[in-house]
């Protein structure tokens, strides 16, 4: 993936718990003492190793990591030079959540070797709706719980997310049910 993606990751880390963790959990993971850069493609192993490397330092498993960084990363990136982008994919979560496949083809203009995951919407309520999300990369289901939850608090709603798996289809995916209330209450 991007180099961007674990940038973010190195962010999360020294912002939350400082540079010393960063060094140890980018000594574990046996990733030099150098800058991440953005535009730069590196292997998925990469991603995956910092995250079972910060597991294994922080103490917690590589599902609560990969949903922190999810939540993190919806806050990342629209300071990261992406807020326009962010803001041109929708003023509430369904809005979004329909433009996700349009998102990522926004970014690959600048990311042109861009290997992004898809997503479909379906079952839509008023305030409920199912997201498909397919992807080739093994695992990251909890990182989309936790985009999710990071979603919410950009459209100020409370957000119920429960996710399953399917299989035996002919494209196999993770499908989430997300409802929704306004943080007053009611629905949005
Ligand atoms: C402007 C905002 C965003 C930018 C710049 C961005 C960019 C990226 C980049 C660079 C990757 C790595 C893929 C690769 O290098 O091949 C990625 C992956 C991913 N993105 Fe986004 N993204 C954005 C917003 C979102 C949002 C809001 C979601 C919410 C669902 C999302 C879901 C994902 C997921 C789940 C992956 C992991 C890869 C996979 O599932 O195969 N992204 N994105």
């Amino acid at each position: 993936m991007y180099g961007l993606i674990n940038k973010a990751v190195e962010g999360l880390v020294r912002s939350k718990f400082g540079d010393d963790a960063w060094n140890r959990i980018r000594t574990r993971a046996g990733l030099p003492d150098e800058p991440f850069v953005s535009m730069e493609q590196y292997d998925d192993k990469t991603t995956y190793d910092l995250v079972g490397a910060a597991s294994v330092e922080l103490g917690a498993p590589a599902e609560a990591i990969l949903e922190e960084f999810g939540r993190f990363w919806t806050v990342y990136t629209a300071e990261a030079g992406y807020g326009e982008l962010m803001r041109s994919a929708g003023h509430n979560l369904p809005d979004f959540l329909r433009n996700l496949d349009q998102l990522h083809t926004r970014v690959r203009l600048s990311f042109p070797h861009l290997k992004p995951p898809s997503f479909s919407v379906s079952n839509e309520k008023a305030a409920s709706l199912d997201l498909h999300y397919y992807s080739d990369r093994p695992g990251l289901a909890p990182l989309v719980v936790g985009l999710l939850k990071g979603l919410a608090e950009r459209f100020s709603v409370q957000v119920t997310v429960s996710w399953r798996r399917v299989d035996g289809v002919e494209r196999p995916h993770d499908l989430f049910h997300v409802s929704w209330t306004s943080k007053g209450g009611g629905p949005s």
